[in-house]
């Protein structure tokens, strides 16, 4: 891996589309790099292309698989229909210590339904069917759920809501929060264990309704909390 600590690269996974290049576009634009993944190589490179010409930043493009072994910390931007089949194409490629960060949202979109609703995950969430299908020694850590993708790819929306991150080790959710606030206006909350994480992917298709009525990019705010780092 080329990244150091002070100095990420930032592979995500199902990259090329709205949730990857809108993440892409925010942390190249502060200076970090991105590498998009794809299940097409020459689709992967086009689209960082584009999203580095627009961010002024360096976004370089390759397959899921080879975009794996870029960063410590890789980001799963999938619909939920493919996640299985993401997860089984990266398995071999990942390695103990590293961590996926899962974003998927298990929308009724998956099996023809309404974005407005979900669909049920045996495992509890979608976040915790990542972490059966992950390699030993890779943990899952959920994030990300209630951003909105258009709002990231749009220049003049200024981000201010929260960030709820799920997972079972403090130490990577910390680490995975580090990277969360370099977006500025975005502000990690620890929300708890991995299983939180099927509340808070239950949000979305909520903000989805909210959106379609106000015509907005809605988000969350929880209020309340304390100064200080609940990370560290
Ligand atoms: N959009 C949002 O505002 C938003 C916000 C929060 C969370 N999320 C969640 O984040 C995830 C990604 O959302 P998105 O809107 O970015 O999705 P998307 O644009 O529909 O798809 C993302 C990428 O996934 C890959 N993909 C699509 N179908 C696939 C398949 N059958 N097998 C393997 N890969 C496939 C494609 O990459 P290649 O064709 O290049 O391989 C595509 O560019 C979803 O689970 C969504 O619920 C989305």
């Amino acid at each position: 891996m080329s990244e150091t600590e002070d100095s990420p690269t930032i592979p995500i996974v199902g990259g090329t589309g709205a949730l990857g290049t809108g993440l892409a576009f925010r942390w190249a634009g502060g200076g970090i790099k991105v590498v998009l993944g794809s299940r097409d190589p020459e689709r992967a490179a086009d689209v960082a292309a584009d999203v580095a010409g627009r961010a002024k930043g360096e976004v370089s493009g390759m397959s899921n698989a080879d975009a794996v072994g870029t960063g410590e910390v890789v980001f799963l931007t999938v619909p939920f229909a493919s996640q299985s089949e993401t997860m089984a194409a990266i398995r071999d490629s990942l390695e103990p210590g590293q961590i996926v960060v899962d974003c998927t949202v298990p929308l009724a979109t998956a099996v023809g339904g309404p974005p407005t609703q979900t669909v049920g995950v045996w495992q509890g969430s979608a976040a915790q069917q990542a972490q059966k299908l992950a390699p030993e020694g890779v943990t899952v850590v959920s994030a990300l759920h209630t951003i909105s993708a258009q709002g990231l790819a749009d220049p003049d929306w200024v981000p201010d809501e929260d960030v709820l991150v799920c997972g079972d080790r403090k130490a990577d959710k910390a680490r995975v929060a580090e990277l969360i606030s370099r977006i500025d206006g975005l502000r990690p909350v620890n929300a708890g264990s991995l299983e939180t994480s099927r509340f808070v992917e239950q949000l979305t298709p909520m903000l989805i309704s909210i959106n379609i009525r106000y015509k907005a990019h809605s988000g969350i705010r929880i209020t309340g909390l304390p100064e200080g780092d609940p990370f560290s």
